[in-house]
């Protein structure tokens, strides 16, 4: 991909598909438009057809320049280790997704020492956040979606994650996950999240403005009243 730095961002939210679908991937990566991708088993069963996982993982590394987020199955922290390194070494781009438990730490701990990248994923609560800074996750993911969808305010975590971290020079980087709609995007960069990860039909409604086509619609009407080329 090209990057032309027209302008300099020092530090913008990053924006991850989240999604194992390969023809969104590519068509996001295409447009420059994604920093990574994120999948988790539910996503990679949708979208496989049957195919080997471990090869969607690498074809999906392959196609995109960042991090993309493989999800461990295992429940115990030594399986947990053994499924990250088999990731881990199917491409330098893949980072281990572990769950929010204590296994899942133990694990995180470890792999970071090895200097694998971990997403601790499955995280509901601010302490459970600070638990995984501690074990030097690379990304948390908080489910924001699915705190909403039981009458709690998935944002209000990220706000409150954001000011613990902010409070202890943590780095782990706040990945909003379980984003259903735009506006879940547009708070995450108020609050200052670091990433976001987004599904496709999200991501692309991120660029829509019934005014956009609107404006667009007059200019050619009014360009072509010139009858000129350019
Ligand atoms: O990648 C994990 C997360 O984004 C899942 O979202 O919509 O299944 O809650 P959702």
């Amino acid at each position: 991909m090209i990057f032309f730095p027209f302008n300099s961002i020092a530090y913008a939210m990053k924006i991850f598909l989240d999604t194992a679908d390969l023809k969104d991937i590519r068509r996001a990566a295409e447009a420059g438009l994604i920093d990574g991708v994120t999948t988790n088993p539910t996503l990679l069963a949708r979208a496989s057809g049957g195919e080997d996982a471990k090869e969607i993982f690498r074809q999906i590394a392959e196609m995109v320049d960042g991090p993309v987020s493989a999800e461990v199955v295992g429940l115990d922290a030594d399986t947990m280790l053994a499924e990250g390194r088999r990731l881990a070494a199917l491409h330098p781009n893949i980072v281990i997704k572990v769950p929010l438990t204590e296994d899942g730490l133990k694990a995180c701990r470890q792999l970071r020492s090895e200097d694998i990248g971990v997403n601790v994923t499955l995280c509901f609560s601010p302490t459970q956040a600070l638990l995984a800074a501690k074990a030097g996750a690379t990304f948390i993911s908080p489910f924001v979606g699915r705190l909403d969808d039981i009458s709690s305010d998935g944002m209000q975590l990220i706000s409150q994650i954001r000011q613990i971290y902010d409070n202890y020079g943590m780095d782990t980087e706040i990945l909003v996950a379980s984003v259903r709609h735009p506006q879940h995007v547009v708070e995450a960069a108020l609050m200052g999240a670091d990433c976001a990860t987004i599904p496709p039909k999200v991501l692309w409604q991120l660029m829509k403005h019934p005014l956009t086509d609107l404006g667009i619609e007059a200019f050619l009407e009014d360009w072509k009243s010139m009858g000129q080329e350019l």
